[in-house]
């Protein structure tokens, strides 16, 4: 999702869940071809991880399936859903579902040169032509012509004019019946169903018509959703305390290394407070996991200082020192 998932988001996504499939933002051929800065840059700790493109250039697509998988991304995604005016007017996301030929020389075009899989996200129909022989004429066409055998429905249309791209993502109705009518009609291909998901009992009742489940918002306002999907749908038992802890250790040392005071440990620990109060984190129990270690920073701190002022360290206490027993800590 689009300046929300970038690495650091999803960095921290893959601590909650070792095995889902995380995806980039989408990112346009022509900033990967042209732009200035690394695009693809990524931690290795997120696979499995797909990069979505944004482009509808057969060659510069091909371009950037090749850099990806040469940079060790696990699957490339083809966006075709998004429905931005910026977008449009490039030519790619949401209104080349009216132009399924191309979709079709695009996937194949990428699929020539990578061995990853190449997939496609989309929509159920953009604007008027919204029935459902439209949305299997656009399926079969990229399937049969460009070789795509996954796709990801994003199970309602887009407005290309009239709505805003946030507008699009809540105005036109869901319609999972058509979603799971698609897999009956393609069962040879994978299917995995988007929008409006938010809890693990709806993923579970997708799973028992199609192939996968993508969660967007939901999965960034509520991350703890993630760890009860790793345990109730892979079986995981890894223990998140020493997950997330381990990460928010690495973040603290990262900021403390040199130059950190206990004034800026407190304001961290503010944003922190602010954060866990906008964000519904407090119900995940990260918020109290950030709380408990950003005290724990201070308290060794404030310990540090006292060893300095008392001449202390743990190993060797000053006859002087009035407070031994947090010197030894
Ligand atoms: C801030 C934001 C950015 C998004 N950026 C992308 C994007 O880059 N590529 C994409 O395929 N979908 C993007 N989407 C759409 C989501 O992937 C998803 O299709 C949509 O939000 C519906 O699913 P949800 O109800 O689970 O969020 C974005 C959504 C949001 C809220």
């Amino acid at each position: 999702m689009l300046d929300w998932t970038d690495r650091h988001c999803r960095y921290f996504h893959r601590l909650l869940s070792e095995h889902a499939l995380l995806y980039t933002e989408m990112v346009t051929t022509g900033a990967i071809i042209h732009g200035k800065a690394d695009y693809l840059a990524y931690n290795d700790e997120e696979h499995p991880l797909a990069l979505q493109l944004g482009g509808s250039n057969p060659t510069d697509l091909a371009h950037c399936a090749k850099l990806a998988q040469d940079r060790g991304y696990d699957e490339v995604n083809l966006n075709v859903g998004c429905p931005s005016d910026r977008v449009q007017n490039g030519r790619f996301g949401a209104c080349l579902m009216g132009e399924a030929e191309l979709v079709a020389q695009c996937v194949s075009a990428m699929r020539e040169v990578v061995d990853i899989p190449v997939t496609v996200k989309t929509r159920i129909g953009i604007d008027e032509q919204d029935s459902y022989q439209f949305l299997t004429d656009f399926i079969g066409t990229v399937s049969e012509k460009g070789g795509c055998d996954d796709f990801t429905i994003h199970a309602r249309k887009a407005w290309l004019s009239g709505l805003s791209p946030k507008e699009n993502r809540e105005i036109p109705p869901l319609d999972y019946p058509r979603v799971y009518q698609l897999k009956r009609d393609f069962p040879h291909l994978t299917m995995a169903v988007n929008g409006g998901v938010k809890t693990l009992a709806e993923i579970e009742a997708h799973l028992e018509h199609l192939d996968g489940a993508m969660v967007g918002r939901e999965a960034y306002q509520n991350p703890y959703m993630m760890v009860e999907l790793d345990q109730r749908l892979f079986g995981s038992n890894k223990p998140l305390k020493k997950n997330v802890a381990s990460w928010l250790r690495r973040c603290t040392h990262i900021l403390s290394a040199r130059w950190l005071t206990v004034l800026t440990s407190i304001t961290f620990l503010a944003i922190c407070w602010v954060c866990s109060r906008t964000c519904r984190v407090p119900d995940s129990g990260v918020a109290t996991l950030v709380r408990m270690h950003i005290s724990q920073e201070l308290a060794s701190k404030c310990c540090s200082r006292h060893w300095k002022k008392n001449s202390c360290s743990p190993r060797r206490i000053n006859k002087s020192c009035n407070k031994p027993e947090l010197c030894k800590s």
